[in-house]
């Protein structure tokens, strides 16, 4: 019912030079993908991104966005920059983004309201440390970021939002999140949702993703879940072989 949506976010990696050579690897690999492909590339890189999967299965997304149209915000980008180079998504919120770089609750959403004003569709990343999880603190985080990331969004643009959830002791670490976690800790995201709105949005218009050391190995196991949507994947999107056995699970 929900389409499943894996995505790449290649983080800060990769030149222009590095990406012609990666996307053109990519594009035979994953053109008979199981599910929606995604690769979210530095700013950089978009344009050449876009201009290499035109007429192909893959869709490109930037990592963040800021929330003002335009004005004296040195070193951001706006959505409409985005839309121009022919960006379809974007990342927000992600944990290495609140983690160094001053990311909140509020700011996140400000980001997806902007996304969403433009036609952007955001990928709001959401997910516990590791302390928050042994404090028994998985709900009330899980319900405190996706309460605020909606805040304020209506019910039909649901669809063109993804939630990734993203356990912070699970990226780039090696560590998954056991499949029987990961779902059921999106189970929590999706009550939250159906809280906010209804349970049928939450049902049939929300995906929401796994991301934490998502690779070749484990994923056919993770996307078994009948809560788990997709993936949002970092090292294993590096290699063309490696995230076109995840988009092929
Ligand atoms: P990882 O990163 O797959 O390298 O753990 C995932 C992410 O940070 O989105």
């Amino acid at each position: 019912m929900r389409t499943p949506i894996i995505a790449g976010n290649w983080k800060m990696n990769n030149t222009i030079a590095a990406t012609k050579a990666l996307v053109t690897e990519l594009i035979p690999l994953v053109k008979d993908a199981k599910a929606e492909v995604v690769i979210c590339t530095p700013y950089t890189d978009l344009a050449t991104a876009v201009e290499l999967t035109k007429g192909t299965n893959i869709k490109v997304g930037a990592e963040n966005v800021h929330w003002a149209e335009k004005g004296a915000f040195t070193g951001e980008i706006s959505a409409d920059m985005l839309l121009e180079l022919g960006v379809t998504y974007v990342i927000i919120g992600h944990s290495e983004r609140r983690q160094y770089f001053g990311e909140t609750d509020q700011t996140v959403n400000a980001r997806v309201k902007a996304a969403l004003a433009k036609g952007l569709k955001p990928i709001i990343c959401v997910g516990e440390t590791l302390e928050e999880r042994e404090g028994g603190k998985v709900e009330e985080v899980l319900v405190r970021q996706t309460t605020e990331a909606f805040k304020d969004i209506a019910e039909d643009a649901l669809e063109n939002i993804v939630v990734a959830y993203e356990p912070v002791w699970a990226i780039g670490t090696g560590k998954t999140a056991t499949a029987e976690v990961a779902n059921d800790t999106i189970k929590i995201i999706r009550d939250t949702l159906a809280r906010l709105y209804s349970a049928k949005s939450a049902e049939e218009k929300v995906r929401i993703q796994y991301g934490g050391s998502m690779n070749p190995k484990n994923v056919k196991e993770l996307m078994a879940m009948p809560e788990i949507d997709g993936g949002l994947i970092g090292g294993a999107s590096l290699k063309a072989v490696d995230f076109s056995l995840v988009v092929s699970y």
